[in-house]
């Protein structure tokens, strides 16, 4: 029996706040009892009632096997009503499912309703900068509500209350967008919070990202230098009429008991100062009138992304030492997030929280990583019991420094601290597991540094004075990131900021949002504002959102921005097909690079014009996805043109690269700029440098994500588990050896003898180098998709059932057509495999050299229709 597991709109079964414009179905259909489902029609319903008894929208039966981005041509919800949604589907044995269980969407008002509420501003002039106030309203309600939706936004960050009550679990809000460009909205579900004829409103408002000091160049105020709130609360009463409640002139304000919050230094937070139930607007002194700010409401869009949320609690490992100063404390892991401190403090008691990711030798905090970040939490208790956690603030950490709580016992200083992890509330989609623990170290490591580095945006590292949406570490991650978590959502709201950022050349910014702006030429003496490999996002990123969900009105909307990008190039300097001019990051921070340079050895160019070509490659690729036949066939042009330019200048007669480096050989490999005999040569030269290094790396941030998928594509697999296997510096276990909980920016971030590397670059949670979980899944567990495979439909299994250093492996994907899952396991000359194919997908099984099966000769790829299958493989 075939069924619908789940049906979503733009994502989710339950929607509040949709944009009208871009509204699209997909479900996910239940054929595990059947194999080789696959759908034939489908028939979609919307109505405004649950039951649908009458529908606006009926599709009747379709014929088509589409069930991603289904579109309803002709449904134009209006804003803020209530629509049911649902699907069934026939599929190839005529057997027709139930109708799916109801989803539900509700549109955003802007669309048609202008935005009543006024942005509104407390008054700074006598508090400190970074510090953070309180605003609030008192009403009075007309009678029962039936409904109440809270629409909110702030230049700056907020946290609301109704009653007292906490509207969200939703951290910073509204969430970093370039803001100059695009603010968003957040749409809240009120209704049970409305149950008493007094309504008091009570927000606490931060300078977050829009006021409060970001990078290294302590740049502060660079999108205003006015905090503002928005709030816009519509009731419909029980008797139908309506009532709608805004920020305006009438809001009070005041400081909070946080004098200081940013996101490098942490908080400051006072008891004392607030006074008692102020959200619920009891009387108490210091009160002013707000002030109103000139209208963003023009900017506002509707949330894109799922919020940042506490997802875990961690409690502390152990009390690593103690004195009469402070007390360390070990959280057992490299974790982004807070601290929860629950303690009595006396009036005027000061706790200070100090944060850091490593121990130096001394068995102190080692901080000097952190640059001019702070990371450091004070509170002062009120002689009353205290729940406290910074609130706009995170701090990247695994030892915790504490002074104060001197009079309590060890075990009462940890019962008073939880660790409380935070990202972009991502829905986890990949498992990887193998039967090698420094491995499963090594993938755990990388699902921690995504955690850690998926907060609201892409950042580079979460702890020192950056933070930031670098875009080179952004799609170098990615292709992990995608197989890991849903990041769907996540990097649809970044790319908004990347081409609202984009210039007008069509240059892209190095950091997204772009908050570096006219300070890069100033810190790189160049005037330069791109490079290649960072501003390749522009491309990169969408495609790979493409690929990886088959969202194409989503790849339409960045076409643009990606053609924009590939025309900057083309138009740089004199000649067409090559990029030889302006600064370039290169293989940033590779092995090769000469003594005390971040820049590694090989040529700048070099990695420029191969990134121009693959870029350019992609672009034909999604021309030809959207239709766009002239254009596709014309950047199928551009892209012969460059590759031919390309092997021209860094090849010599022979057919060897001119540049003897790692990275020089993995990149034309990796983006097929080579023809078959130059492309065994360079392979295999690859695979001797690799030999020539005792199987070790000397790559950077370009080079390494695609050393081993290109040694396993090329012939040199075994190569590729030797330089994975590796325990020795440089290698990716060297860290895990050492300890490691997240992935290291610098592969050997801490030496063996325990000292370090550099403080300036050495954060030890940058996702960049863990791009290589994605070699994981697709290389050794064995699960891949085909380079024509659209939002998973195309599935390719390759157990690695030879593989030398592990006996087993299994992963598991929740793609959008459902669970895709390998599993395999040698025992002497047979290994078992197991594998499950969701409907409406296929994939093939290919058989590896040396094995052998029942109908299954070695090197043959045998097809496969949904279902679950369990097969044994023989070695010859
Ligand atoms: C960041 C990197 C980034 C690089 C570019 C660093 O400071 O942390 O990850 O890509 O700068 O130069």
């Amino acid at each position: 029996m075939i069924g619908i597991l789940s049906v979503t709109c733009n994502g989710s079964t339950a929607c509040l706040g949709v944009d009208a414009n871009a509204i699209s179905f997909s479900w996910v259909i239940d054929g595990a009892e059947q194999r080789d489902v696959m759908q034939q029609r489908y028939h979609l319903q919307i109505s405004t009632a649950p039951h649908f008894q009458d529908c606006i929208y009926d599709s009747q039966w379709v014929a088509s096997g589409q069930s991603q981005h289904v579109a309803a041509a002709g449904f134009i919800p209006l804003p803020e009503q209530r629509y049911f949604f649902r699907v069934r589907v026939e599929d190839n044995a005529s057997e027709v499912c139930a109708w799916s269980q109801p989803g539900w969407l509700e549109c955003a008002p802007d669309a048609v309703t202008p935005w009543q509420a006024q942005w509104i501003s407390p008054d700074d002039r006598d508090t400190p900068p970074e510090s953070v106030h309180l605003l609030r309203k008192t009403f009075h309600l007309r009678g029962k509500v039936k409904r109440a939706r809270l629409y909110a936004s702030a230049l700056g960050i907020y946290q609301l209350q109704i009653n007292e009550q906490d509207v969200s679990d939703a951290l910073f809000s509204p969430g970093w967008t370039s803001y100059q460009d695009h603010i968003q909205y957040q749409v809240y579900d009120v209704t049970a919070l409305l149950t008493q004829a007094r309504l008091a409103i009570g927000a606490r408002l931060a300078e977050g990202w829009y006021k409060g000091e970001l990078s290294w160049l302590k740049r502060r105020e660079l999108y205003g230098d006015c905090k503002a709130l928005f709030i816009q609360l519509q009731i419909t009463y029980e008797d139908g009429t309506e009532q709608r409640l805004i920020s305006d002139q009438s809001w009070q304000c005041r400081p909070a008991g946080q004098s200081h919050s940013s996101f490098y230094h942490g908080e400051r937070w006072d008891a004392r100062v607030e006074p008692r139930h102020w959200a619920a607007g009891a009387d108490s002194e210091g009160w002013r009138n707000v002030e109103i700010v000139p209208s963003r409401s023009a900017w506002l869009v509707p949330q894109i992304a799922e919020p940042v949320r506490v997802t875990e609690h961690l409690t502390p490992r152990a009390i690593v030492s103690r004195n009469a100063r402070r007390t360390v404390i070990d959280m057992g892991q490299n974790m982004v997030g807070r601290v929860r401190l629950r303690a009595t403090l006396q009036y005027g008691e000061r706790v200070v929280l100090r944060h850091a990711e490593v121990l130096d030798r001394e068995g102190e905090l080692y901080t000097a990583n952190l640059r001019g970040a702070d990371q450091r939490v004070e509170i002062v208790g009120n002689g009353e019991p205290l729940d406290y956690a910074a609130q706009f603030s995170f701090q990247g950490f695994r030892y915790l420094e504490i002074q104060g709580l001197n009079e309590l016992a060890d075990e009462r200083v940890l019962a008073s601290i939880t660790g409380e992890v935070l990202h972009t509330d991502m829905q986890r989609t990949g498992h990887f597991q193998c039967s090698r623990d420094d491995i499963n170290q090594l993938y755990q490591n990388i699902i921690w540094g995504q955690r850690g580095n998926f907060v609201d945006i892409p950042t580079d590292c979460p702890q020192r004075d950056e933070r930031l949406g670098w875009t080179g570490d952004a799609h170098i991650f990615m292709r992990t990131a995608a197989l890991n978590y849903n990041i769907h959502h996540f990097f649809s709201k970044w790319l908004r900021s990347l081409a609202a950022d984009q210039k007008p050349d069509g240059s892209v910014p190095m950091v997204i949002p772009d908050i570096l702006r006219d300070y890069i030429s100033k810190i790189w003496g160049d005037e330069t504002y791109t490079s290649s490999g960072w501003g390749d996002a522009a491309v990169i990123c969408p495609w790979t959102l493409y690929q990886t969900y088959g969202d194409k009105a989503l790849l339409a909307k960045h076409w643009p921005s990606m053609k924009a990008w590939v025309h900057y190039i083309h138009a740089t300097g004199n000649d067409p097909w090559v990029w030889n001019s302006g600064f370039q990051f290169g293989d940033w921070l590779a092995l090769d690079a000469k003594p005390d340079s971040y820049f590694g050895a090989t040529p700048v160019y070099l990695v420029a014009n191969a990134f121009y070509a693959h870029v350019t490659n992609l672009l034909s690729q999604a021309a030809q996805a959207l239709g766009l036949i002239e254009d596709a066939r014309r950047y199928r042009e551009w892209f012969a043109q460059i590759k031919a330019r390309f092997v021209r200048d860094w090849l010599n007669e022979r057919g060897e690269m001119k540049a003897d480096t790692q990275t020089a050989h993995i990149l034309p490999l990796a983006f097929r700029l080579l023809d078959e005999a130059q492309s065994a040569g360079v392979a295999q030269r690859l695979h001797e440098l690799v030999a020539a290094c005792d199987y070790h790396l000397d790559t950077g941030f370009l080079g390494t994500p695609y050393l081993c998928p290109v040694l396993s594509e090329y012939g040199y697999h075994q190569t590729a588990v030797r330089l994975l296997c590796q325990t020795t510096f440089p290698s990716w276990l060297f860290s895990v050896h050492q300890g490691a909980t997240t992935i290291w920016e610098h592969w050997d971030g801490i030496k063996s003898d325990g000292s370090f590397w550099s403080d300036n670059m050495n954060s030890f949670n940058h996702y960049a180098y863990g791009a290589v979980g994605e070699w994981l899944y697709r290389y050794l567990a064995g699960l891949d998709f085909a380079p024509d495979s659209v939002g998973g439909n195309r599935i390719v299994f390759r157990p690695d059932v030879g593989n030398t250093e592990v006996s087993s492996a299994e992963a598991s994907y929740l793609s959008p057509y459902g669970e895709v899952a390998i599993r395999w396991q040698r025992e002497g000359a047979q290994a078992r495999i197991t594998l499950k194919v969701p409907a409406n997908a296929q994939a093939s099984l290919l058989i590896p050299t040396g094995w052998h099966g029942e109908f299954m000769p070695e090197g043959r790829q045998l097809q496969l229709g949904s279902g679950e299958y369990a097969l044994l493989l023989e070695q010859r």
